[in-house]
């Protein structure tokens, strides 16, 4: 992690306001309090912050949800869901995202026996896209039209085995 003082930890309510501040920040999908709240309280295990000497400059959440398998078909599975993730711009490209996405991957086991990981990604998101093919990510579908402006989304999904709950 070079030199960074670099610390992952579970999100508190008291962290909203600057999660909030981060997410309007780093991206167009913006949700109220009530919906980082009600996702706290189905996942707090997977909902982590990144601090920076001792200021949060990052999050993911994630929502654990039972439903079709994205990488094995026709299968029941655990999902865990990545519904958000962002690093402030001056702290992006030093390992934040990938310590975030580690710990939510390996939490996503640990406390909620979770089979795989998904989320979804704007095509032209280049950056993210890249994020999670170094993590072992694969494109599962398109998804015409997902956001609001029309964009389409690559729905991108990984595997999870214990392997996800050894690199504490
Ligand atoms: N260009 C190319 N590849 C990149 C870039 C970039 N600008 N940024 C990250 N990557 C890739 C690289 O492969 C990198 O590995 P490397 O440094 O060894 O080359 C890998 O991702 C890991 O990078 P991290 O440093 O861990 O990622 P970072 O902390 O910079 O955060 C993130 C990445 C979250 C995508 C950040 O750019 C961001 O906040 N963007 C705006 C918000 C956003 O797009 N969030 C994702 C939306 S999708 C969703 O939320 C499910
Ligand atoms: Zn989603």
């Amino acid at each position: 992690m070079g030199s960074i003082d670099l610390k992952v930890r579970l999100f508190r309510q008291e962290d909203l306001d600057r999660v909030m501040e981060i997410n309007v920040t780093c991206l167009p999908e913006n949700y109220s309090s009530f919906f980082y709240m009600d996702i706290y309280h189905r996942s707090p295990q997977t909902f982590l912050v990144a601090e920076v000497g001792e200021v949060i400059q990052g999050y993911v959440m994630c929502r654990i949800e039972r439903a079709m398998s994205k990488v094995k078909k026709l299968s029941l599975a655990k999902l865990s869901h990545v519904v958000s993730i962002a690093v402030m711009k001056p702290h992006r490209q030093r390992g934040i995202a990938t310590a975030l996405m580690h710990k939510a991957m390996e939490n996503s086991v640990k406390y909620y026996g979770a089979t795989e990981c998904f989320l979804e990604v704007r095509v032209s998101n280049i950056p993210a896209i890249k994020l999670y093919d170094k993590l072992g990510f694969k494109q599962t579908r398109r998804i015409y039209g997902y956001y609001m402006n029309g964009e389409d989304a690559f729905e991108m999904a990984k595997p999870l085995n214990e392997e996800n709950q050894q690199n504490e």
